[in-house]
């Protein structure tokens, strides 16, 4: 969103033996660290940031198995060669994809490939790594739906294979622990390209119409709360129906378009943000007794 300082130290490694590799160089010195994939789904404070960020923007393949005789674990290997023509009919409908490759270019290549099962994905911003691990999605399918391995680095450096039924992804939270995530083997479906682009096209239309997708913001700020306990009601309902959507500190304003969207409309900073999250928490407890659970990432 647009908001925020700079980080004392940043690392951009270029595939996953540089990923480790600066994973261990951080800890070695001692250093505080932390991972930025895309960074939609994240707001930075003001000023510095002490310690190192490294960044997988660069670890970006994203592929088709060269063949189905390949046990998931391996497709991992950065020796694994690729292959992103269409799929033949009783192909391997699987794609690979390194941690920095983004969720819209993952969601696009299935669609062209002919594969189904990512397209509920449409319109979700950041990449493969954080997706996986915040089991990034929406109404129309998660990325957990779909996923049938991971590749971790373990605290202590370790590479590690979890298929997917060693794994508890949740709403929002891939189950993963604080292990970072290297990349991720997708499990999706044949189907034509024309069919799987126009439910594209369809879920797009909606979400267009519910959120401010073209505005600085970092999506949802709040998970939806037990609807046993909110009578069913969204987060973004309940900051509406409490008059939050008059809300705003500085250039942080909260969205007309969506209650549970904070939007910076030109020179917000990490403060403002962070005060208008405060002051709407408050409002929504104070009228409903509901106290909000904040989904996105702070630093
Ligand atoms: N609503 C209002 N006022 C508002 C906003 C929403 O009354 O200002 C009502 C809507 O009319 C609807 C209900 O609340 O009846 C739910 O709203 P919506 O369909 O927009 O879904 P949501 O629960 O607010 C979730 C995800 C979104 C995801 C959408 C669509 C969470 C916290 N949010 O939103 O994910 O895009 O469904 O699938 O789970 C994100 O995680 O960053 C995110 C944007």
């Amino acid at each position: 969103m647009r908001v925020g300082g700079h980080a004392e130290w940043l690392l951009e490694p270029r595939d996953p033996d540089e990923l480790r590799a600066a994973v261990l160089a951080v800890r070695e010195r001692g250093l505080e660290l932390r991972f930025l994939g895309g960074g939609a789904n994240l707001i930075v404070r003001d000023g510095v940031l002490p310690g190192a960020v490294v960044c997988t923007e660069r670890v970006q393949r994203l592929f088709r198995p060269d063949t189905s005789e390949r046990p998931s674990s391996e497709l991992l290997d950065p020796s694994v060669s690729a292959d992103v023509a269409p799929v033949e009919r009783g192909r391997d409908p699987r794609l690979v994809a390194w941690c920095g490759a983004t969720l819209p270019r993952l969601v696009r290549t299935a669609q062209q490939l002919g594969l189904t099962g990512l397209e509920g994905l449409v319109g979700v911003p950041g990449c493969v790594g954080g997706g996986v691990t915040m089991n990034a999605g929406g109404r129309w399918g998660e990325l957990w739906d779909v996923v049938e391995s991971v590749r971790v680095l373990e605290a202590d450096g370790t590479l590690r294979d979890l298929a997917r039924e060693e794994c508890a992804p949740r709403y929002r939270d891939g189950g993963l622990g604080g292990r970072l995530v290297m990349g991720a083997v997708f499990r999706l479906e044949q189907d034509a390209p024309a069919a799987v682009r126009e439910r594209m096209r369809q879920y797009l239309l909606e979400k267009q119409a519910a959120q401010p997708v073209t505005e600085w913001s970092a999506g949802c700020v709040f998970k939806n709360p037990d609807p046993e306990r909110s009578g069913g009601r969204s987060a973004g309902r309940l900051v509406e129906e409490c008059g939050g959507k008059a809300l705003r500190r500085g250039d942080a304003v909260v969205s007309a378009k969506h209650g549970n969207f904070i939007v910076n409309v030109g020179k917000a900073t990490a403060d403002d943000v962070f005060g208008l999250i405060a002051d709407l928490r408050e409002l929504v407890a104070e009228r409903t007794g509901i106290e909000l659970g904040v989904e996105v990432q702070t630093w």
